[in-house]
């Protein structure tokens, strides 16, 4: 008998000191966690409490993609959009999150971020969809058009109906997007977008001068799945034509485009970049335009109040969300 209890208070005891361990291995891991916050992570905390509702599971700490765009539309072939924004490092926290928080979680399966450096956060909050280039991270002709360049390869990797490209400071109105795509035939050659200019470009390739018009990549463009094929054979070459043309990204797509392929460009003046006063904007006409944008060095805004306070909205991305689509989580608390 006596055996028995000794026994049995050896296994207690053993099981005790188990757990013991097992807690003094989880308040470890738990204190280096603490300790390890700094500033883009606190960051990083404020946007999944934003997000959690509908997009996030803390527990496994993955991003649940849900996808909307089956709400938005009937027309299930719009759906099949692959869609790429232009970005780079230091953009990251000021103009990424802001769009992550907004329109991409309409899109959340189609939208790929393109930039030049790697970044946990931000690929853990589009569930890895941040694409880095390793192409430069500066203005340069040669570093924009390496990175139109592997947004054209990542379309050829995604074939879909339609691509489309925006900036980091593209606010995308997804509803009026497929409102306009709808009135064209993935299955023919599109080349749809804004002028920034309203004069023709000129390049010589080959000997040859060529005249052609270019959407501007700042406001968005979008290719058909026809013109796109088509598109393909010059994407290994995108930066060297870009190069002998000394054109950069935007203008070297509308030159092989126009001038190389002979599709011409579908103007639509629905699709705005920082280059044009955008306070002509508001509540008012903010849902027939297909994309937004803005400018902090002159104070471009759509002219709409900023949510809840300019420091949580600086880019008015939330305000402009919320006046289209109020019934989105980030608009309800
Ligand atoms: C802060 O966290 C980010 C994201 O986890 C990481 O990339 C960065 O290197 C960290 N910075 C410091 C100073 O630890
Ligand atoms: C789009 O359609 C193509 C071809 O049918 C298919 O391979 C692809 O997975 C679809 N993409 C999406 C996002 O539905
Ligand atoms: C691009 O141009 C460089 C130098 O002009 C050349 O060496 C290279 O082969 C070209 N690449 C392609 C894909 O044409
Ligand atoms: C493209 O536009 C030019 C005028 O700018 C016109 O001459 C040409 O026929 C057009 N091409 C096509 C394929 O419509
Ligand atoms: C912005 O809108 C307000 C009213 O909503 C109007 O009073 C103001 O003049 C507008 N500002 C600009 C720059 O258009």
């Amino acid at each position: 008998m006596g055996e028995r209890r000794k026994l049995v208070k050896l296994l207690f005891l053993s099981l005790s000191l188990l757990v013991a361990f097992i807690s003094i291995i989880n308040f470890y891991t738990s204190t280096v966690n603490v300790r390890s916050f700094n500033f883009s992570e606190v960051k990083e905390a404020f946007v999944i409490k934003q997000l959690k509702p509908r997009f996030y599971s803390l527990k496994s700490s993955s991003l649940i993609k849900i996808d909307q765009c089956q709400q938005l539309t009937q027309n299930k072939e719009l759906c099949n959009i692959s869609i790429t924004v232009k970005t780079t490092n230091s953009n990251h926290q000021k103009k990424v999150i802001p769009i992550i928080q907004t329109w991409f979680s309409q899109l959340a399966s189609q939208v790929y971020f393109i930039t030049d450096r790697e970044d946990r956060t931000i690929s853990r909050l589009t569930h890895n969809h941040l694409i880095d280039t390793k192409c430069g991270s500066n203005h340069y002709r040669e570093s924009l058009s390496c990175k139109l360049e592997e947004e054209l390869r990542h379309f050829g990797r995604n074939p879909s109906n339609w691509y489309c490209h925006f900036d980091d400071d593209n606010y995308l109105n997804v509803n009026r997007l497929f409102d306009v795509l709808k009135n064209y035939d993935f299955r023919n050659d599109w080349y749809i977008g804004k002028k920034s200019i309203n004069h023709k470009l000129s390049a010589i390739y080959k000997n040859k001068v060529h005249y052609f018009s270019f959407a501007t990549g700042g406001a968005g463009f979008c290719l058909s799945k026809s013109l796109f094929n088509k598109i393909s054979t010059y994407i290994e070459d995108f930066v060297n034509i870009s190069n002998s043309i000394g054109l950069p990204d935007d203008c070297s797509l509308g030159f092989i485009i126009e001038s190389l392929i002979g599709v011409n460009l579908t103007e639509i003046h629905d699709f705005h970049s920082h280059l044009e006063y955008l306070g002509s904007f508001n509540s008012n006409n903010l849902k027939n335009q297909v994309s937004l944008s803005y400018k902090f060095e002159t104070n471009n805004f759509v002219n709409i109040s900023a949510f809840k306070n300019s420091d949580e909205d600086p880019t008015k991305f939330k305000a402009i969300h919320c006046n289209l689509y109020s019934k989105q989580s980030i608009c309800l608390n």
